[in-house]
């Protein structure tokens, strides 16, 4: 194996996964084309040729060095000939695809259909891949949820407020219940658990008769407009509320030592793997052990179990 391209979406940690991918290469003598603007740049060929150097002061930065686009145009058949012509004629031997389900998909697409080398990092905000405990972004995006919360928090209590806090999830509550349950929430509405507003809006109102005036009920974009929610208890509490939309503040920031740990050791295995003959499989850490599993497998979706750490945020309001 001599050349190598790797391509990515955003998140936290990403940057440290390329870190480790470009490095690990530069080692076994393998030189490394960065894609940029994701499948995006795959089509139009924009290539970037990486070093040892242009790799430094990275670790620690948010986002993609690389840049990054949601591109339709993959899916289309013409668009895919495209990508694998540009792959054949820069003399990729084989691809890294760093990303969540959409860019994993496209690597499969890859794989199975133009047999070209490729290996999938999980890297999404919603840790939705499937089979795959953690991956790269998902710490971060729950710790900067977590600190805007807090201030909230604070700001709810002095105020005696009913907050809904909206946060990223369009089919997936993991930065909903995490949050949830450490922010010490008192309601999560997320898309994998059905939710009765009448009788949240019962236990406000029952709440508030004993006393309880604060609350924080945290719900998954997915699921309902937070602006939508705060107008129907108003309407039937007629208690005060106020809504915070999160939104793209979790996808940056400085990455977690978890993020940049795990973008570290996966680079560094999606490069090990690949140069070992491996195709068609997407890294992840199990039990603090470096796994594969089939990028077909993990592009399906993913069921969190979402039901035990709602009843314990319930046990714990
Ligand atoms: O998939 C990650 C994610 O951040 C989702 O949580 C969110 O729904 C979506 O991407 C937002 O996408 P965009 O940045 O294209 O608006």
């Amino acid at each position: 194996m001599k050349k190598i391209g790797v391509l990515t979406r955003d998140c936290a940690g990403v940057n440290a996964a390329i870190r480790s991918i470009v490095r690990t290469a530069c080692i076994c003598d393998i030189e490394v084309i960065g894609i940029m603007h994701g499948y995006k740049g795959l089509i139009d060929g924009e290539f970037v040729h990486l070093n040892h150097r242009s790799v430094s002061g990275i670790i620690n930065q948010g986002g993609t060095i690389l840049k990054t686009s949601r591109c339709q145009r993959f899916y289309n058949k013409e668009s895919q000939k495209q990508a694998v012509e540009n792959i054949h004629r820069m003399g990729l031997d084989g691809l890294i695809v760093v990303g969540g389900n959409g860019s994993l998909t496209g690597a499969h697409i890859l794989a199975s259909k133009y047999n070209i080398p490729v290996i999938g990092i999980p890297a999404t905000i919603d840790n939705d891949i499937n089979g795959i405990n953690l991956s790269i972004g998902a710490d971060t995006a729950v710790n900067v949820a977590l600190d805007a919360l807090d201030k909230i928090r604070d700001t709810a209590t002095s105020l005696e407020r009913i907050f809904l806090v909206e946060v990223m999830g369009r089919t997936s509550g993991y930065i909903a219940m995490q949050v949830g349950l450490a922010g010490g929430c008192e309601e999560v509405l997320v898309p994998e658990l059905d939710s009765n507003i009448d009788v949240m809006c019962n236990e406000i109102q029952e709440g508030n008769r004993k006393g309880k005036v604060s609350w924080i009920i945290i719900i998954a974009e997915g699921k309902a407009k937070a602006h939508n929610i705060a107008e129907i208890i108003n309407n039937k509490t007629g208690l005060e509320t106020r809504v915070a939309v999160l939104g793209h503040i979790q996808r940056g920031g400085r990455p977690t030592s978890t993020d940049r740990i795990l973008g570290a050791r996966l680079g560094n295995y999606a490069v090990e793997v690949l140069k070992k003959g491996v195709s068609n499989q997407c890294v992840y850490l199990k039990n603090d052990v470096l796994d594969t599993i089939p990028l077909e497998i993990a592009i399906q979706s993913k069921q969190i179990n979402v039901e035990d750490l709602y009843r314990l945020i319930k046990i714990l309001i």
